[in-house]
């Protein structure tokens, strides 16, 4: 197998990949890639075939091209050119089957022709369903998969679900109970794309890994944390899904509070998936529930977005989108500030925000150190800066950490200096992509980047009262004009507290000293 880079340990179980939804858009962008990447870098087993799954007629050669043609667009790697050999070789564990998921004989004939996979490649019966769908459809396919017969090969049977799970607690919770007809909560690995992303996971190295900084993560020496989420694009093709969720169940449910329950767990006492996962929930359950609407309006903001112009280009505001109801009241945007009532966080603020049509893609942890007494020595001379740990996950990868230096050449003047490490600018340096980790891990049995049920539901039950609160309170939303920062009320929540949010990547401060590991 020529040009692979064999891992041995890391080595996924020989299995047969089944996806689900393989002609839509998830399969295409990210799940062929994904599989291709880890064959690329020796992760895959020589023993496993993929199985594509949808209504559409498609025969195997035509489906092996879409394969080839979403990794040319989307993938990391390139199948190099020249090296026909080595792309007929990954592309032979391709198999397609045009199926109708209402149907159960097609998962019979299913089920038949994956035996005949399995015996090709050597496959003990082990199967990995991915099932890239809506999630109305969940309970079907399940239930389809156990009476097809999917479910009785010798090997182990788990479960990938997509988001969103469930639009609040009781649509999750009937989603769970079908799903769990069929598999036990150890099979069923749901997804938040978010916890295979690098530096969210290096979160917990930073964090545990490194003397000066586990010891004052707390409120004694923290001010308070900002995680914002902000996205350039619009609603893109996905109004209708959109205009049904916003910004709160598409982000906030799911993508934000995983963030934050990295950053505020505690050390978990064995490196296992439900030690790891019995921290988060418990960071969950410690979330100040917002009891009453006068809560939720001090401490929640959600806006809209209108029509503006970015670098030139006018863009249309959410209204105008395609599928979305021109009299919506959908937030595209929300910000709010939390607190976790527990001993480590009690009093420390954390402000999170994401939403659509912002200035810049990014995703980014601030943490706030508390400043140093400014009565005693150089804080009665000078303003000093706190110190600021940044956590950059995406695009940019790295972290940067903001102190007061001497200015040279001056008698004791001070200035902010940032010594900025940039991962994603080092050479040689390809992050693998979230949906690598996951489906690795998945074949692995390793679900400590999956969400669990119980996380799933405590998070629904803190989002489910703030949509309760703006449902009986449409008036609550703001406007915020397209490439702008949201509503100036985002920016009045920190002011009450006497602080701001800080500038985000791609808007470094300029009275900062930067200090880059990509320079010279
Ligand atoms: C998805 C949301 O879960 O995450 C999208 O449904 C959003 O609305 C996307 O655009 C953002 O993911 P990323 O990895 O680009 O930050």
């Amino acid at each position: 197998m020529a040009n692979i880079q064999k891992v041995e340990t890391m080595q996924a179980s020989s299995a047969v990949f089944f996806i689900f939804g393989a002609t839509g858009d998830l399969a295409r962008r990210k799940l062929f890639p994904a599989i291709y990447s880890l064959y690329r870098e020796g992760k895959l087993s020589d023993h496993f075939a993929v199985i594509g799954l949808a209504r559409r007629q498609r025969t195997r050669e035509e489906f092996r091209e879409d394969v080839l043609s979403s990794i040319k667009e989307f993938c990391r790697y390139k199948p190099g050119d020249g090296k026909q050999e080595e792309w007929d070789e990954f592309a032979r564990h391709f198999e397609y089957k045009s199926l109708d998921i209402h149907q159960v004989d097609g998962f019979r004939e299913l089920n038949a022709f994956t035996e005949e996979v399995e015996h090709e490649f050597s496959i003990p019966g082990n199967r990995l369903f991915y099932l890239a769908l809506a999630p109305e459809l969940f309970g079907n396919v399940s239930s389809h998969l156990k009476e097809g017969g999917l479910l009785e090969s010798a090997g182990w049977h788990r479960l990938i679900i997509e988001k969103p799970f469930g639009y609040d607690l009781g649509s999750a919770e009937q989603l769970n109970e079908q799903i769990r007809e069929v598999f036990r909560e150890e099979e069923i690995y749901r997804i938040d794309h978010y916890l295979g992303k690098e530096m969210v996971q290096n979160i917990e190295v930073i964090r545990f890994g490194n003397a000066f900084f586990e010891p004052l993560w707390n409120n004694k020496h923290i001010s308070n944390i900002q995680i914002t989420l902000g996205e350039t694009v619009g609603v893109e093709e996905r109004g209708g899904y959109y205009d049904q969720a916003g910004a709160l169940r598409d982000m906030g449910q799911n993508h934000m509070l995983q963030m934050l329950t990295m950053i505020a767990m505690e050390p978990p006492s064995r490196l296992v998936p439900e030690d790891i996962r019995d921290e988060k929930v418990k960071v969950l359950r410690s979330l100040r529930p917002f009891v009453s609407s006068e809560d939720v309006s001090a401490n929640v903001v959600r806006g809209q977005y209108t029509e503006g112009d970015v670098k030139g280009v006018h863009l249309p505001g959410y209204r105008q989108e395609d599928k979305v109801d021109p009299g919506s009241n959908t937030e595209t945007y929300f910000a709010a500030r939390v607190f976790v009532d527990n001993f480590r966080w009690a009093g420390v603020p954390f402000y999170i925000r994401t939403g659509k049509r912002l200035p810049v893609k990014t995703t980014e942890v601030v943490v706030e150190f508390k400043s140093m007494p400014n009565n005693v020595y150089l804080g009665q001379k000078y303003k000093l800066e706190p110190n600021l740990l940044v956590i950059r996950v995406n695009p940019m990868e790295g972290i940067y950490i903001k102190i007061n230096a001497k200015k040279p050449g001056t008698d004791s003047e001070i200035e902010p200096l940032a010594m900025d490490f940039c991962q994603s600018c080092m050479i040689g340096i390809n992050s693998p992509e979230a949906y690598e980790r996951l489906i690795h891990d998945a074949a692995e049995g390793d679900s400590t980047y999956f969400t669990r049920w119980d996380e799933v539901a405590t998070a629904w039950s803190f989002v489910d009262r703030i949509a309760a609160v703006w449902q009986e309170q449409p008036e609550s939303l703001s406007y915020y004009p397209a490439g702008s920062w949201g509503p100036s009320a985002a920016d009045n929540l920190l002011e009450q507290d006497g602080h701001h949010w800080w500038p985000v990547n791609g808007q470094d401060e300029d009275n900062v000293i930067w200090i880059k590991n990509n320079e010279g």
